[in-house]
């Protein structure tokens, strides 16, 4: 079970017991997923810096947050100080995204570029060895609960490729419609952090749901 991870988005928690849903993932959870939604680049607005800053006073979880926002390098600081372990922001989003990943490394924070879906999956290549995750959405940003789209298989086999070919050590993570019936497959297209809202939180037991993806994830 070395190489998997699983990153529950608190996006799928009930946002009126947030700590208390956090709670339940801590000890289970490789990162906590934090998705920050702007309603422009996504038809959607979740929470933002505030909300960082206040769950960080009670968890020493690593903060894995995704920003679904335009203008990425306006906010990168605010969300360094709030309490980001690592910054995802969107390769579509940044006109200069090597100067965001300089300012997200600079800060001392690990760095994402997240790739939509419609976006040619080649257009994250030249960040390979230069940021600590790549983030291919499986889904359309915007929504949690969403199928998985059968069209990432492909594009997760040709991102694994080419960093391996690279003999680079850039994490692959996915984010959308990840389930139990699907981890495993996603793990062998080259996937190792696991973003999951619904599948832990929905779930009865989320520190239960975390161990039961790992173990379908690397049981085949
Ligand atoms: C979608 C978000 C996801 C979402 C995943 O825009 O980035 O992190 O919470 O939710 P599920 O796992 O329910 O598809
Ligand atoms: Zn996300």
């Amino acid at each position: 079970m070395k190489d998997i991870g699983i990153a529950p988005s608190i996006l799928a928690a009930d946002f009126g017991y947030l700590m208390r849903d956090i709670k339940a993932v801590e000890n289970n959870a490789d990162y906590l997923h934090i998705d920050v939604m702007d309603g422009h680049y996504v038809n959607n607005i979740s929470f933002g810096i505030p909300v960082i800053e206040s769950i960080r006073k009670y968890t020493d979880m690593k903060f894995y947050t995704h920003l679904m926002i335009t203008n990425p390098e306006k906010y990168i600081k605010a969300f360094a100080d709030a309490g980001s372990d690592n910054i995802t922001f969107h390769v579509e989003c940044a006109e200069d995204p090597d100067s965001v990943i300089d300012s997200i490394k600079a800060l001392g924070k690990s760095a994402g570029i997240s790739v939509h879906p419609d976006t040619p999956i080649e257009k994250v290549f030249p960040y390979i060895g230069k940021v600590d995750i790549i983030l291919v959405m499986t889904v359309y940003p915007g929504f949690g609960g969403q199928g998985y789209l059968e069209s990432s298989d492909e594009r997760l086999r040709k991102l694994r490729k080419a960093i391996d070919d690279q003999g680079a050590d850039t994490i692959i993570s996915v984010d959308g419609g990840v389930t139990k019936a699907n981890i495993g497959h996603i793990y062998e297209c080259g996937a190792r952090l696991f973003v999951a809202g619904s599948s832990v939180f929905r779930a009865e037991d989320p520190a239960k749901a975390i161990d039961e993806l790992k173990r379908c994830g690397t049981s085949s």
